[in-house]
């Protein structure tokens, strides 16, 4: 069986939660397709991939332009992806991260081989951008960052070539889903406190509308026929908004928060309507 893993490291990787996700969705006797509409690193979407668990096409889309460009060129073009980042890797230095950051390449290749070195080798493997939509991380610490997996990445290529990604707010899963697909949300979460907000994923953040907009969409999704996921922070706004559905309280320590004393457990949801 092919092991696949994510390809980039994104803030919200689902790691330490997958195995539940995973259990969960083993719970079904079968789905149609499968959605993912934050897909995000796609921990979830290669966890179930490596498992054989998706047969019937599986549908990935983030609001987040440059990172569905990165799906998309190595779904499309590996071997140029792989090439461009044999090179980054022989020339990484500080200074050519940061030559590479200030660029802006001209082919959606390029930009998607560039997102993937920054990606790996800045700090915290954060994605950020700035008002203007630039990429804003520093460089990280690490000595010998791995940035072409090739091995991985053939794999990840071959197991997108039968995936639908595209560029979409999450609304738009519901033109897609039919009742017995199984949609997964990955929505950023809601904040425990202030301090622990950690929202920025793109320009655009997620404000308590969308949070409330995303719980109505579960509902209707639900009342179609199609089988719902969500994972989210345990607080009492999402508490109240899924409280017809099934919520699983679980803790697990999390690893994005800035300062690093403030890391450690924090009890999030999973929320199913199975
Ligand atoms: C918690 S992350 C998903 C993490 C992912 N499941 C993983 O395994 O890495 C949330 C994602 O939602 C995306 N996002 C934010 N607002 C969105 C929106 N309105 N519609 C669709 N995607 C959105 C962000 O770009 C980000 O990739």
């Amino acid at each position: 069986m092919t092991d696949y893993r994510p390809f980039l490291k994104w803030a919200g990787g689902k790691r330490q939660l997958l195995p539940l996700l995973v259990a969960h969705v083993k719970r079904l006797e079968a789905f149609k397709a499968f959605h993912e509409p934050f897909v995000g690193g796609g921990a979830l979407y290669f966890a179930l991939r490596s498992q054989n668990l998706i047969g019937n096409g599986a549908f990935l889309s983030d609001v987040n332009f440059r990172l569905i460009e990165a799906y998309q060129g190595v779904a499309t073009s590996v071997d140029d992806v792989i090439g461009l980042l044999k090179t980054h890797a022989s020339k990484h230095s500080n200074e050519y991260f940061y030559a590479v950051r200030a660029s802006v390449p001209a082919t959606s290749v390029e930009r998607a081989a560039r997102l993937i070195y920054l990606n790996h080798t800045c700090f915290n493997g954060l994605y950020r951008e700035n008002s203007k939509g630039l990429f804003n991380v520093p460089i990280g610490r690490y000595t010998n960052p791995t940035i072409c997996d090739e091995h991985n990445l053939r794999a990840v290529s071959v197991a997108l070539g039968s995936a639908a990604i595209a560029v979409r707010p999450f609304e738009a899963v519901l033109d897609a889903a039919k009742a017995g697909d199984l949609v997964y949300f990955d929505p950023p979460y809601v904040p425990v406190s202030r301090t622990a907000s950690f929202t920025a994923y793109a320009q655009n953040g997620f404000s308590m509308n969308d949070q409330a907009r995303l719980a109505e969409l579960f509902a209707e999704l639900s009342s179609r026929g199609v089988f719902v996921m969500l994972s989210n922070s345990k607080t009492d706004e999402v508490m109240d908004l899924y409280a017809r559905f099934h919520i699983n309280v679980v803790h697990a320590s999390r690893a994005m928060n800035s300062k690093p004393d403030r890391r450690g457990k924090v009890e999030e949801v999973i929320v199913t309507n199975f």
